[in-house]
């Protein structure tokens, strides 16, 4: 029986479950979260030990920390620890062959990623988002359900996109940038600036 460790007993890691458990990659989830011992389920899944206690276990790994920063950091120190990283992909989401997809992204019910897209470290692909072809994603960027990106995007480190917002073909999004839930982003966005809107306007920093 093939265990998946999820770090983080969070509503974002029974999704990142329920994808690894359809896929049929796995057939246990074993939660960890620092609040163990005190917080010892997750919905109907164990919550088992602390980071600490993952970091010595061996097991497949995936990170289901929403913060983009967090979650790299702990994935980089899990692997720094020697941990092996899962991707975990949902099979009603649709990936072309040629995608590159890096360690610890995870790919959730109905999104799709076209040809050509390449994406870094601890991405969150989430419900229905779309990253159209050629678009480049760093580490840790998060697409919250039904995002689209156009074709050709580059999406720097941290980026997240709210749920329902657009980005036309070709923008780029610099690192630590966040755009608004339901925005159309028109134009290109700075680094660590906060768009929202249609069409999208900065309305403050992201610190
Ligand atoms: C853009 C966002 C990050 C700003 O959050 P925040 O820093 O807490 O900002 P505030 O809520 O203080 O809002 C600041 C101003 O921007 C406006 N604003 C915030 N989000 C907006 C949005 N998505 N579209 C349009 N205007 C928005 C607010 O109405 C407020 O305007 P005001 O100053 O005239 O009152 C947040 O509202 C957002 O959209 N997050 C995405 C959430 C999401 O997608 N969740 C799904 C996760 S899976």
């Amino acid at each position: 029986m093939k265990i998946l460790a999820i770090l983080g007993a969070s509503g974002h890691g029974r999704v990142i479950a329920d994808a690894a458990l359809s896929s049929g990659l796995w057939q246990l989830i074993q939660f960890y979260d620092d609040a163990y011992p005190t917080l010892q389920c997750n919905g109907r899944f164990p919550v088992v030990g602390d980071s600490a206690a993952l970091a010595a276990s061996g097991l497949p790994t995936v990170v289901a920390i929403g913060d983009n920063v967090r979650r790299l950091e702990k994935q980089q120190w899990l692997q720094q620890a020697g941990l092996p990283i899962a991707t975990v992909c949902h099979p009603s989401a649709v990936i072309a062959c040629d995608v590159v997809l890096g360690d610890g992204c995870v790919v959730l019910a109905g999104a799709v990623i076209n040809s050509g897209a390449q994406l870094g470290k601890a991405c969150i692909i989430n419900s229905r988002a779309v990253v159209e072809h050629d678009c480049e994603l760093a580490d840790a960027v998060h697409l919250s359900p039904a995002a689209s990106l156009g074709g050709g995007c580059r999406l720097g480190t941290a980026v997240w996109v709210g749920i329902g917002a657009a980005v036309r073909h070709l923008i780029t999004l610099e690192e630590f940038s966040i755009v608004g839930a339901g925005a159309a982003v028109v134009k290109p966005v700075l680094t660590r600036q906060i768009v929202a809107g249609v069409p999208a306007q900065l309305i403050k920093m992201n610190k």
